[in-house]
């Protein structure tokens, strides 16, 4: 188990490292994360490389028996790296190119900067291949940006589509260029489009977004290959000088500017920057989906690479975390499968952007509430070890997690709001509050070894797919899927079929026509069956008609009165559920997970209070159920009685007491 911080020894004068040593050493830290900004310390000038400050820091660590993870440093070229080669600087939309400062500023198809890249990297890994306390790399920091328009970019794109469709024929086609009169007559004539993301944002280029919905696609999956390929020629030389060290990224969860089951495939372990400690407190549904999108990217256990340890903020800074939110927010992590734990940053920074995103330690580095919180959470950890050994979640429910529908919808969401991980929380959030843990899966996982698959919002729709969720179905399988799905093909073309497509016998529906609602138009959804009460329809509708489907919520206004909202199928040996329509209250969807876990034949350890949120964590003989209190209230879990609780040491009697963001760790076995 490994416990620590983030740390910039660069920052410091040197006689602090031996005081910042002895203090994680006190904590119970045994790994810091170092260097991801430090090309320039170490290559001062080109070619040249100055390696001594950063084996100092490092043998003070080994002395405490702290190991290390290293950093190649690309996420910041050194300000001679611009100077001597300008054409490394990202291009803007605008055609100049990025101002050098800041960070993350270099294009990726430049071969200058490729070449830089390695060049440190081999130096590094050659160097720092023997130091006795390194265990690991992390490539560059938090991979996604920037895009480049430069003319290497898109002669690169160009190449990278001649390459996947082979023939202009085939391209046009796929591309559908026969509207607005798009055919392209020769590849050169392919321009970078503007997709829809953050990066673009950032680049000022949303004005840009309504380039042909398919060129978008591909262009969006060419970014995404850019920084694997990059990646991948890192990794390359780390794995050949530093074999016995593991390779990582800083994943950032929920982010989707990249296929990150690409990113992942290259390296050893996933790890993730989490920062859930935003403006008020609140159930903290989103980190606990990330981190199993995390989890799902290599289908193993992961680590936290940064987290929340203060105040967060770049120019204005954000609530203090409160006693015990540290901790809570760690737990949480190690709840779905986090095996490391590095918080950011372990002192504040005097200088600089970050002066103000707040570290275990504050500015005058005294060992204070946060520092002696992280504390105790390393040293309960270290207790923890032998226990969580060999343990994951081992989900019986999975969720589709698919980045081509997720970049599909930002091209093009449908109606206003309408993002993947939107339609996803909205089942997430009901299993969360049911107690149930969910796997996320790519859509060409073995469907089979889930009693219970969702599919939300999927809208890129291949036919091999609808054919194999027909068939978990038939199977015996439950799969709930909802509005939108089965709209696009691979190349981002609407299926020529009535909706939902290949997925129409399954789901025993047939939808001919939906729309979209504006801002205060509501539909009431009166529920039937499994699920009571009256809803509001908000946003967006499908004219479901049922055919062998049964309904389990219709509408009332009267041109919705042959249509369902929501329905359930029989079909071979298992159900397949339809949502089509956005409704807006959690109760809606938590009498409809509640009905489709029982359909699946999956029931949670125990039912948790709102608010309160159920793990378990089983292998190697043992399981552990985690229980997290997410809210500031005492809460009282009825537990099974008799098991040990691993934090107090005590038996659990028929109920334990949490305390406001209060933990507890049972051994079921
Ligand atoms: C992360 C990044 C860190 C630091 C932190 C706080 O996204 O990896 O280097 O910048 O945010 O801003
Ligand atoms: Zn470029």
């Amino acid at each position: 188990m490994y416990v620590g911080a983030d740390y910039y020894p660069e920052h410091w004068p040197r006689e602090r490292w031996e005081v910042d040593a002895k203090l994680m050493q006190e904590a119970g830290f045994n790994v810091v994360r170092l260097a991801e900004f430090a090309w320039v310390n170490m290559e001062p000038m080109e070619g040249c490389f100055e390696f001594d400050w950063l084996d100092e820091a490092l043998a003070i660590l080994h002395k405490h028996d702290i190991s290390a993870l290293l950093c190649t440093p690309t996420a910041v070229m050194p300000a001679w790296v611009a100077r001597k080669y300008p054409e490394t600087l990202a291009m803007l939309p605008t055609g100049k190119r990025i101002t050098w400062g800041v960070r993350k500023n270099n294009c990726f198809t430049s071969g200058a900067y490729r070449l830089l890249s390695e060049r440190i990297t081999r130096a590094m890994a050659t160097h720092f291949a023997d130091t006795p306390n390194l265990i690991g790399w992390q490539t560059d920091n938090e991979f996604g940006h920037p895009v480049c328009c430069c003319d290497t970019c898109r002669a690169d794109f160009q190449d990278w589509v001649r390459a996947k469709y082979g023939t202009l024929e085939e391209l046009n086609r796929r591309w559908g260029t026969h509207f607005w009169g798009h055919k392209y007559t020769t590849w050169g004539e392919i321009q970078i489009p503007a997709p829809s993301g953050t990066a673009w944002r950032l680049a000022g280029a949303d004005h840009l977004g309504t380039h042909n919905p398919s060129l978008c696609l591909d262009y969006q999956r060419y970014c995404s290959h850019l920084n694997v390929r990059f990646q991948r020629d890192q990794v390359r030389i780390l794995r050949e000088l530093c074999p016995d060290h593991f390779t990582t990224h800083n994943f950032m969860g929920a982010f989707s500017d990249l296929n990150y089951y690409d990113l992942a495939e290259d390296l050893d372990l996933v790890s993730w920057d989490n920062y859930p400690v935003w403006d008020r407190p609140a159930i903290s549904y989103g980190s606990a989906a990330a981190a199993d999108v995390m989890r799902g990217l290599k289908r193993k256990n992961f680590w936290i690479m940064e987290q929340t340890a203060g105040p967060g903020g770049w120019s204005v800074f954000g609530r203090n975390p409160r006693p015990g939110e540290i901790r809570k927010i760690a737990y949480q992590q190690l709840a779905h499968g986090a095996d490391g734990q590095v918080w950011f940053r372990w002192r504040t920074c005097t200088a600089g952007r970050e002066q103000y995103w707040h570290g275990l330690l504050g500015h005058d580095g005294k060992p204070l509430r946060r520092y002696r919180e992280a504390a105790q959470t390393a040293k309960e950890y270290h207790k923890l070890a032998p226990e969580l050994e060999g343990t994951t979640i081992k989900a019986e429910v999975a969720i589709v997690y698919d980045y081509e529908t997720i970049w599909a919808l930002r091209i093009q969401p449908g109606f206003p709001g309408n993002t993947y991980h939107e339609a996803m929380q909205r089942y997430y959030n009901a299993l969360f509050r049911a107690g149930v843990n969910a796997d996320m899966i790519k859509p060409t996982e073995d469907l089979s070894q889930y009693r219970v698959v969702i599919a939300p919002d999927l809208f890129i729709l291949p036919d091999d797919l609808a054919k194999r969720l027909t068939d978990y179905v038939s199977g015996g399988g439950v799969l709930l899927t909802d509005c939108r799905s089965g709209v696009k093909d691979e190349t981002n073309l609407c299926h020529d079929r009535t909706l939902p497509g290949l997925l129409t016998e399954a789901l025993g529906i047939v939808i001919e026509e939906y729309e979209a609602m504006g801002d205060g138009v509501e539909y009431t959804v009166v529920g039937k069956q499994a699920i009571e009460g009256q809803y509001a329809a908000v946003k967006y509708v499908d004219w479901t008609t049922p055919k062998d489907a049964e309904v389990l919520a219709s509408f009332e206004q009267w041109h919705l009165e042959s249509f369902a909202a929501a329905t359930r199928n029989r079909f071979g040996k298992g159900s397949a559920y339809y949502v089509g329509a956005v409704v807006s209250e959690p109760a809606f969807y938590d009498q409809l997970i509640a009905d489709v876990l029982k359909a699946g034949g999956v029931s949670p350890v125990l039912a948790p209070p709102e608010g309160v949120e159920v793990s378990v964590r089983e292998g190697a003989g043992k399981k552990l159920l985690f229980l997290v209190n997410h809210t500031e209230e005492r809460q009282q879990v009825s537990v099974p009685s008799g098991k040990p609780e691993l934090l107090s040491g005590e038996t659990t009697s028929e109920t334990v007491t949490l305390d406001a963001y209060g933990v507890a760790v049972i051994k079921l076995e």
